[in-house]
């Protein structure tokens, strides 16, 4: 998932970030641009990538197919279809957690992508800059049994699972790279809490209607046990078409069930909204902070369905609600 935590990082400076078009190297970021202060483990470089291969324990490989076993419960009618033929593709169900390796190989011959390993959450800089060449990180660790159902640091099964299966479509990986190097950009214009919120609502969340019906390709429902159902099928949240100016300056929860899910045509209809948008214009009219509450209904908006809100008007995760 992403991460927009903000600090100053004095080490690097460069002009104009947010025009480059060169990212063989780590770009350094100017001056007055913030990023997390997280603290980089001493083993790994500038990259944040993991030196080491990592051995999974047999109970950690055991971790995974439980976990791949249960989505695949849920997930035929649900889960896109460019994820589910991704699966297939990647044979990501072949049993114990995936060598990145071999799936990177897998990945590279269709989209050009690959996966690399991370030990953690890495700074946005690092993360847009891996996107940018066409590299997903990925956590190197796997969750325990106690934590089977939820977790707050994306491991193996989230970043892998949920993700990497999308980046085996083609306009899908190019939205995914191009999102990188819009980072940059929305650094460059202190924004990144902004772009953030479009990564939530669509790589995170994101809904796509199919000929078939509605289908989630967001990361952080495919992973998961209960919001595939809830984002599909409840009553409850808004299902609203995507709008990116809107998305941008709407709030998100990290810590329950969304509110409100945003709808694509298609994934070409993602790229060409936001690659044809004018960042520089739309960072210029946006306030710092976000405009619309999660689970606002506005007056521009394009309404597939208004949600009753009950499962959020009960109180949500924390008051035991159930997702109605
Ligand atoms: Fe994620």
């Amino acid at each position: 998932m992403l991460k927009v935590a903000t600090e100053t990082m004095p080490f690097l400076l460069e002009p104009d970030a947010g025009t480059l078009t060169d990212y063989t190297r780590l770009p350094r970021l100017p001056a007055d641009v913030f990023t997390a202060p997280l603290r980089r483990p001493a083993h790994v470089g500038e990259d944040w990538l993991e030196p080491r291969r990592t051995a999974y324990s047999p109970e950690e490989h055991r971790i995974w197919d439980d976990l791949f076993a249960r989505q695949m419960q849920i997930l035929p009618g649900r889960a896109a279809s460019a994820f589910m033929a991704g699966l297939g593709k990647l044979d990501l169900g072949r049993g114990g957690v995936p060598d990145f390796a071999r799936l990177s190989e897998d990945l590279g011959a269709l989209t050009g992508w690959s996966v690399v390993p991370v030990p953690m959450l890495i700074p946005d800089h690092v993360f847009f800059w891996h996107l940018a060449n066409r590299r997903f990180p990925a956590g190197n660790f796997i969750r325990k049994r106690e934590t089977f159902d939820y977790i707050e640091e994306p491991d193996v099964f989230h970043d892998v699972f949920g993700h990497v299966p999308m980046l085996t479509d083609r306009v899908y990986a190019d939205y995914m790279q191009e999102y990188g190097r819009a980072g940059w950009k929305a650094m460059r214009h202190n924004r990144l809490k902004a772009l953030g919120a479009l990564y939530w609502y669509t790589v995170e969340f994101g809904l796509v209607r199919e000929a078939e019906g509605l289908r989630a390709y967001g990361a952080g429902i495919l992973s998961g046990p209960a919001e595939a159902v809830f984002a599909l099928e409840a009553m409850s949240p808004n299902r609203l078409f995507l709008n990116v100016d809107r998305v941008m300056r709407t709030d998100y929860v990290i810590d329950d069930l969304q509110p409100t899910y945003f709808v694509i045509e298609s994934f070409a209809d993602l790229f060409h909204q936001t690659v044809e948008r004018d960042f520089d214009q739309l960072y210029g009219r946006l306030g710092a902070g976000f405009t619309y509450a999660n689970s606002a209904v506005i007056d521009i908006d394009n309404v597939l369905h208004r949600g009753t809100l009950e499962y959020h008007l009960r109180g949500g995760r924390r008051s035991g609600a159930k997702p109605a």
